[in-house]
């Protein structure tokens, strides 16, 4: 058997990791316009960083922590998500005098949760926050934000925006403690994971993918009946201001996401392509949060998307390689062939060199790497001080000149 990755991980590379490039950079672009900085953090923390904030009793700190001792004893944790770290380190270096902060990042996160298609223990996540107002023009300008990269990501995929609120953290304590008592009335019929969770985590049972389950939450308590005038009002206003910029979207009352944080709105982006791991970007607001990590009271929004599954539904168009393929025929070429890479690359094209010294090889290799201009340098170049450019799409070659090759292949 050959060395594999570990289960749940995977090398990117290839059609892959350009798409992975692609959506790099639609992020960085859309960051820039929308005005938020990024922030690299430690790819581990310490426990305590997500223990309480994400919830003792949530799926992600029970069960898919990477959690492990160092060697003076502290308990560190591998990040499972950036939410967190990235407003430890708006507290670690005083990004917090001036508000409100937009903050951006990309890059891994870990949880060991079973893998299958589009679920990994090793993901790559977007992650945009905006700290220090509780206006929902930024609640909505991040669900903006969220559907102008998916649009720029995937023009073509019909993709839903779902939509909740959970009210004031007071709302949801009252919401949680009758939730309860609901279902402790239905647990003989609820699923195994569903009964586990009537006391210490009845939201969750709202999102269930348990078909019983879904059936019982049916007649659950809904939590638009305890809000109050000011929370049914601030979660009417961002419905209105998304009609106002005709972004559609759905209200979802079982929508409750995974981690404990959340307050006021929340908001999921789904594809139907995915089966069942189907949330592209999950987010909403987490006023509190700032303060519970030992920073200002002040409130806060943001969504996280999952590169993976982008990737997952990014279209598999293949190129032409844009490389400009090399050959030297005979290594006592090599000072002539030098000279002409050298220029090729001093006017900044791609060249690709293949050190095989075989014509037939070489073009044979062209051809597999789909590869359209492919420069021949033997005997005849080498005697006359020209180049032979082939095109292996249009089936045709001419010896030229160096700067008649370079104006051809810069265009
Ligand atoms: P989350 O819903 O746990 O939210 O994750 C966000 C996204 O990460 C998901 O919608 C999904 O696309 C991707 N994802 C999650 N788990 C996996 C997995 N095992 N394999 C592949 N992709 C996965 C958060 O992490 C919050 N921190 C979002 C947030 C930011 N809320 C406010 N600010």
């Amino acid at each position: 058997m050959k060395i594999q990755p570990t289960r749940g991980t995977h090398d990117l590379y290839g059609e892959q990791l350009s798409k992975y490039r692609i959506i790099e950079k639609i992020v960085q672009t859309n960051a820039n316009i929308y005005d938020f900085f990024d922030v690299v953090t430690p790819i581990f923390e310490s426990t305590d960083l997500f223990k309480k904030p994400l919830g003792e009793e949530s799926d992600v700190v029970l069960k898919e922590m990477y959690t492990f001792k160092d060697r003076n004893d502290s308990m560190l944790t591998l990040r499972p998500e950036h939410t967190t770290p990235m407003l430890r380190a708006a507290i670690s270096n005083n990004f917090l005098e001036k508000l409100p902060v937009k903050l951006y990042g990309m890059g891994p996160v870990f949880r060991r949760e079973r893998p299958q298609k589009g679920r990994y223990r090793q993901f790559n996540q977007i992650n945009f926050e905006i700290l220090g107002t509780d206006s929902v023009m930024a609640d909505v300008d991040l669900i903006l934000l969220a559907d102008k990269i998916l649009k720029n990501i995937l023009p073509n995929n019909k993709i839903n925006l779902y939509i909740n609120s959970l009210g004031d953290k007071n709302t949801l304590i009252l919401f949680k403690k009758e939730l309860s008592n609901f279902f402790k009335n239905h647990a003989k019929d609820l699923s195994e994971e569903s009964q586990n969770k009537v006391l210490s985590n009845p939201l969750r049972i709202l999102d269930s993918k348990n078909v019983i389950d879904q059936e019982i939450n049916k007649s659950s308590p809904k939590i638009s009946n305890f809000f109050s005038k000011d929370e049914n009002n601030k979660f009417l206003s961002v419905q209105n201001l998304l009609k106002e910029v005709s972004i559609k979207y759905i209200i979802n009352p079982n929508l409750v996401r995974g981690l404990d944080y959340y307050c006021h709105t929340v908001f999921e982006f789904k594809s139907d392509e995915l089966g069942s791991q189907d949330t592209l970007i999950g987010g909403g607001r987490y006023d509190g949060l700032v303060k519970l990590l030992g920073g200002p009271d002040i409130p806060g929004v943001g969504w996280a998307g999952g590169i993976e599954r982008l990737i997952l539904l990014m279209n598999n168009n293949q190129k032409i390689n844009n490389k400009i393929h090399f050959i030297l025929m005979d290594q006592k070429f090599q000072s002539y062939g030098l000279q002409i890479l050298n220029e090729l690359r001093k006017n900044n094209l791609k060249v690709y060199f293949d050190y095989k010294y075989n014509l037939k090889k070489s073009l044979s290799q062209a051809n597999q790497l789909n590869t359209e201009h492919v420069i021949i340098i033997g005997e005849n170049e080498v005697n006359k001080n020209l180049c032979t450019l082939k095109n292996l799409k249009k089936n045709s070659q001419k010896t030229i000149t160096l700067d008649q090759l370079i104006k051809i292949l810069a265009q």
